[in-house]
């Protein structure tokens, strides 16, 4: 019931919750309350970064968060002292982040706003589209300008692999093709990134880098790059995540990721 209510306060179109966005929201809220200790330095560690690239900014009228969620790794006091707006962006727009607008009327705004501009026609085909047909939506999608305007200061804040992933899980396509989710992963992600190279101001992206299986006497079992799928090349920064400790992913690892910052324009 609780989380029945907690999902009704989550502003998302109907269309992405039913591609699995607001779902998607919740289950990163009640990840993050079970192992808060093991992510608290990789959210200091955004944070922190954040604040120093928004520093460089030589103007600050805006900001635009993408992929913002809770918050969690986004520094919005900070901004809210540094710029005159500050946008957060998310399809799926909680409580945590109204309550930042609710604290910052003048300078913070809470915006829905689908980054990969293909989740409202997939949902209206997601029954009937092809496996085949399923990533030139997020190819040839077309996520406008950014809300608000042009920024200053773009960040992109790790929503870049699930821009495609989540909603490829919930297409009926998928139950065919298991390989689908990660296909969409790669065509929106390319998007993603083409839609941010045009962007005016300094563009910073916080995404995954690699993902690290670590055993309970802290020996390394496997390490998948990831960013590299993703045409990334190296990271300009990098650091981990104790993403999920033993056993909430599994009872034999730790899965951490590496988590890469890119920084542009600055
Ligand atoms: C891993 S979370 C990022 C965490 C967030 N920065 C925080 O600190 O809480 C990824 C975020 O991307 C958002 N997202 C996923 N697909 C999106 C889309 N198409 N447009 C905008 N946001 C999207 C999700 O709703 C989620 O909040």
């Amino acid at each position: 019931m609780r989380d029945l209510i907690r999902s009704w306060r989550v502003n998302c179109p109907p269309w992405a919750r039913e591609l699995g966005l607001a779902k998607e929201h919740l289950a990163i809220a009640h990840r993050h309350n079970r192992v808060r200790a093991a992510w608290a330095p990789h959210l200091a560690a955004s944070q922190q970064l954040i604040l120093e690239i928004a520093a460089r900014c030589p103007s600050r009228q805006r900001v635009l968060v993408i992929g913002a969620g809770d918050c969690l790794d986004v520094p919005v006091a900070g901004l809210a002292e540094l710029f005159a707006h500050v946008t957060l962006a998310d399809i799926a727009v909680g409580t945590e982040a109204r309550k930042w607008a609710g604290k910052y009327p003048a300078r913070v705004e809470c915006v829905n706003w689908d980054a990969s501009g293909a989740l409202a026609a997939l949902a209206k085909v997601r029954e009937r589209l092809s496996a085949a047909d399923a990533p030139a939506f997020f190819t040839h999608s077309d996520p406008g300008l950014p809300p608000g305007g042009e920024a200053d200061l773009v960040v992109s804040a790790n929503c870049i692999s699930q821009l495609g992933l989540v909603p490829g899980h919930s297409l009926r396509a998928t139950e065919q093709d298991s390989t689908l989710p990660e296909r969409c992963a790669r065509a929106a992600a390319k998007r993603h990134l083409d839609w941010l190279a045009v962007r005016s101001g300094i563009r910073l992206l916080l995404a995954d880098a690699a993902r690290l299986d670590i055993g309970p006497d802290g020996k390394q079992l496997k390490r998948e790059t990831l960013h590299e799928r993703f045409g990334l090349p190296r990271p300009d920064r990098q650091w981990r995540w104790d993403l999920a400790p033993i056993p909430e992913w599994s009872e034999k690892f730790h899965r951490v990721h590496e988590v890469g910052a890119w920084i542009y324009g600055g």
